[in-house]
């Protein structure tokens, strides 16, 4: 559903992804961790076609992202670390913002939409608030609603529980897995919370210095014994995160 072949990027000569290669199956969740500029938004920002690498191949629902970038991101969706909504939009011109640019939508039509996507993220009755009157959970969903609402094949998540206490945490790390149960949805996570990915993730990639150093499944994650990548899971256990 995502194949990611030899993808090379430098910054002003500097590499950020060294080739790297990467599989997300149909309805799989793939939490993508990493040490801090390690290249996890710059991965990002190339599949969701914002970025253009310099090298490498990179397929959505077989959809060229070099190539065709225009029908690859109409069938990837993007949930932006703290969610982005439009300060001057209410929460439903929030979520029809993309539709409205793709399709005219009569009233009824619009308030149908707005009311099932709110529906799916576990929100009712916002449809009219502001986004400065949201929480930041709140925000989050909205953000997630936005995404769903131009129907999708995939879902790209930017640090979705950064910013917020364990509990709300909690819930939209339920809303991403009950996401891709309900659709189905391939959803790729970057996230540097060890709880969130034992929660959600089917499988680890770790990201240092622009290659993978681990890729594989969470409980495989939780086990490896040297590395920056068993130094994390020390200070979560430390933490008491995992045991
Ligand atoms: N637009 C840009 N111009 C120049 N350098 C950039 C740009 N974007 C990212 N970089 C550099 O590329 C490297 C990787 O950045 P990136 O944001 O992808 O890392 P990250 O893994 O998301 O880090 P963090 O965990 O801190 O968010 C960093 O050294 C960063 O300074
Ligand atoms: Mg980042």
């Amino acid at each position: 559903m995502v194949e990611v072949a030899g993808l090379r990027h430098a910054f002003d000569g500097k590499p950020v992804l060294r080739g790297l290669d990467l599989q997300v199956g149909s309805g799989e969740i793939v939490v993508v961790m990493g040490s801090s500029g390690g290249g996890k938004t710059t991965l990002l920002r190339c599949l969701a076609g914002l970025l253009r690498p310099d090298d490498g191949e990179i397929a959505i629902d077989g959809t060229s992202v070099i190539r065709e970038p225009e029908q690859a991101r109409a069938k990837t969706g993007l949930v932006f670390q703290y969610a982005a909504l439009f300060d001057y939009l209410n929460v439903a011109e929030n979520i029809l913002f993309g539709l409205r640019r793709r399709k005219r939508l009569s009233a009824r039509q619009a308030k149908e939409i707005v009311d099932d996507q709110l529906g799916q993220v576990g929100l009712e009755g916002v449809a009219d608030l502001m986004p400065d009157e949201l929480s930041g959970g709140m925000r989050k969903r909205v953000g997630l609603a936005r995404a769903l609402c131009m129907e999708p094949k995939v879902l790209l998540y930017d640090e979705p529980t950064s910013g917020l206490d364990p509990v709300t945490a909690y819930s939209i790390d339920q809303l991403i897995v009950e996401t891709r149960d309900r659709l189905g949805m391939t959803s790729v996570v970057v996230s540097h919370d060890v709880t969130s990915v034992m929660r959600v993730a089917d499988r680890v990639a770790f990201l240092a210095e622009g290659e993978w150093l681990f890729n594989g499944t969470p409980a495989e994650f939780a086990s490896v014994k040297e590395g920056a990548v068993a130094e994390l899971i020390a200070k979560a256990r430390a933490e008491s995160l995992v045991r």
